[in-house]
């Protein structure tokens, strides 16, 4: 889906696919050389994580295997709680893999700090997260992220696998929800 398509959905375009895909480009780069090494385990969180990992596992020019995690936040509100519960666990034993978690965006971070824990916990060799999107501004819990896309402000933002009650998954771009769709 294309930005024209929903423009009134919308109050800004925030990141256009070409940027998205420029960026993913330059990670790639960097993750090649730094697993040139080894054979890394890219761990998609799904949903949202779903965009990224087909764009950014293809543009890798070294061998990687892929597995997904289901995970999601207990308590009541949109706000996550930093309780995780895992919906879909992965199907690879990780112990002394080098796992790289691929995700949409952080926001509070409470996510992926538990989920960088858990699978640390798993005597995984190492494991290092790649997001697209870090809103700088949400940050409630410090998580080491090794490769990150862009910052953005912290807005609520849908595109490139990042939903508003499901929808906008699909749409090329990331781009700031306006406040009529969801008022
Ligand atoms: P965290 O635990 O607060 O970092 O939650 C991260 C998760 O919340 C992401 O994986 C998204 O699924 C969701 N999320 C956070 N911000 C947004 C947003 O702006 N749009 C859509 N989903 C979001």
């Amino acid at each position: 889906m294309d930005v024209e398509d929903i423009r009134a959905d919308l109050t800004e375009v925030l990141i256009t696919e070409e940027e998205i895909h420029a960026k993913l480009a330059e990670l790639a780069r960097r993750v090649e050389a730094d697993y040139a090494e080894t054979t890394p385990l890219l761990v998609g969180v799904l949903k949202g994580a779903v965009m990224v990992m087909a764009d950014f596992a293809r543009e890798l020019q070294i061998h990687i295997d892929m597995d997904w995690m289901a995970v999601s936040s207990y308590g009541a509100g949109t706000e996550s709680s930093g309780v995780v519960r895992i919906l879909k666990d992965l199907d690879t034993d990780i112990a002394g893999r080098d796992v790289l978690i691929v995700e949409d965006i952080i926001d509070s971070g409470l996510t992926l700090s538990w989920l960088l824990q858990n699978l640390q916990s798993r005597g995984a060799k190492s494991v290092k997260i790649l997001a697209l999107l870090r809103k700088p501004e949400s940050i409630k819990v410090e998580v080491d992220v090794e490769y990150v896309g862009f910052d953005i402000p912290p807005a609520f933002v849908v595109g490139y696998g990042l939903d508003f009650a499901e929808r906008y998954r699909n749409l090329r771009a990331v781009g700031v929800l306006a406040p009529h769709v969801y008022e």
